[in-house]
């Protein structure tokens, strides 16, 4: 059997809690690689990953390797092949005796977590390890993070494939068809409500899922707005923010990066751009992507924008200028 060290930062988190078992049931890295899994907390929480070590062990899997625990992002790391960084901190917690509210703030907080992990990340990881962001705001927490990993081998990314896959389930709805036949969805820019879900581009079996729609007012104001906001109904509808559906996609993004795409498809995540589309280069922005026969990750080139879409890559692109400029101090 091949072995493979995976880290998950926010391991007594919800969506931990869903992710761990699959990334040790061989569903994740494959039938006949031994997962070695660190789990990583915080000191006033680390004690309880021993209780989901052992449902992980009662789980029974063989591809099962090490499982550890620790509050030490260095022990963490240390030759980790796959980093999953999904611990945060939630808008609305009081720290310092402040409720954290502006995104001003989050960013900054979070902001300090990454630049802690990604210096750890960078010294200590494998040198061609991938790092996955799932803990929000994604996008600038890996900016934060690759910028101090310094370590150019590495991949980082930024979780987008929640949102591809919210965008592909309501077009198949309203296409009435199975969410199998939508494909090629790309998520522009942001994990954030200003995310530009590519309906055009998108294709139901096929064909334009635009042109099969053919319903310009439901796709401008209907659709954008339920996928960019759905993070936001489920909280409302569930009192808790979206975790077995966070962790799918999380898994879905590791299997993306690992085997090659299906030629004609795309999978979504944020990566360092390269000034793809006129993107500023270095921001991480959410980019149809596809995994070559090498095991190399691309941006896939020469997409139709038209000008609604580059209306919304404007809108998302200066929202992450203006997050980066908010944690300037933390990119030094
Ligand atoms: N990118 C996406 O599509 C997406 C989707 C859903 C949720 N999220 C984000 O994922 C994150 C986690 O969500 P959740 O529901 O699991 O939250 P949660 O609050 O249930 O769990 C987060 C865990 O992270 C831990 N943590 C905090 N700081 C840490 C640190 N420095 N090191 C290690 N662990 C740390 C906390 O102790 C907690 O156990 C949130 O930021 C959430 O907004 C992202």
């Amino acid at each position: 059997m091949k072995e493979i060290n995976v880290a998950v930062t926010g391991g007594a988190g919800q969506i931990a809690y869903s992710l761990l078992p699959r990334l040790i049931s061989g569903e994740t890295f494959g039938e006949d690689t031994k997962v070695n899994l660190r789990l990583v907390e915080i000191p006033q929480v680390v004690d309880k990953l021993e209780g989901t070590i052992m449902e992980l062990i009662d789980c029974g899997f063989r591809q099962t390797g090490e499982l550890t625990a620790t509050s030490d992002i260095k022990e963490g790391v240390k030759d980790a092949d796959w980093i999953l960084l999904v611990g945060s901190i939630p808008r609305g917690i009081v720290v310092d005796g402040k409720k954290i509210e502006e995104r001003s703030d989050l960013l900054k907080i979070n902001g300090g977590i990454f630049t802690a992990q990604g210096s750890a990340i960078g010294e200590f990881a494998k040198s061609d390890a991938k790092i996955l962001v799932v803990g929000n705001p994604a996008n600038t927490n890996a900016l934060i993070g690759k910028n101090q990993a310094n370590n150019p081998g590495q991949q980082w990314f930024a979780m987008t494939a929640l949102d591809a896959n919210r965008a592909k389930a309501q077009l198949a709805k309203k296409a009435e068809v199975e969410i199998s036949a939508v494909t090629n969805m790309a998520i522009w820019g942001n994990h954030s409500p200003t995310m530009y879900p590519d309906p055009n581009n998108a294709l139901i079996n096929g064909v334009s899922a635009s042109e099969v729609i053919n319903d310009k007012d439901w796709i401008e104001n209907d659709y954008l707005p339920l996928v960019q906001q759905r993070g936001k109904a489920v909280i409302d509808a569930r009192g808790a923010s979206s975790a077995a559906s966070a962790a799918n996609a999380a898994i879905d993004t590791v299997k993306a990066v690992e085997s090659p795409t299906a030629e004609g498809d795309c999978f979504s995540a944020a990566i360092a751009s390269d000034g793809s589309y006129g993107v500023p280069e270095g921001l991480i922005f959410g980019y149809p992507l596809k995994t070559n026969s090498d095991g190399d990750v691309e941006i896939i080139q020469g997409i139709e924008i038209n000008n609604f879409a580059q209306e919304k890559i404007d809108v998302t692109t200066q929202e992450l200028l203006e997050e980066k400029e908010a944690v300037k101090d933390l990119l030094s």
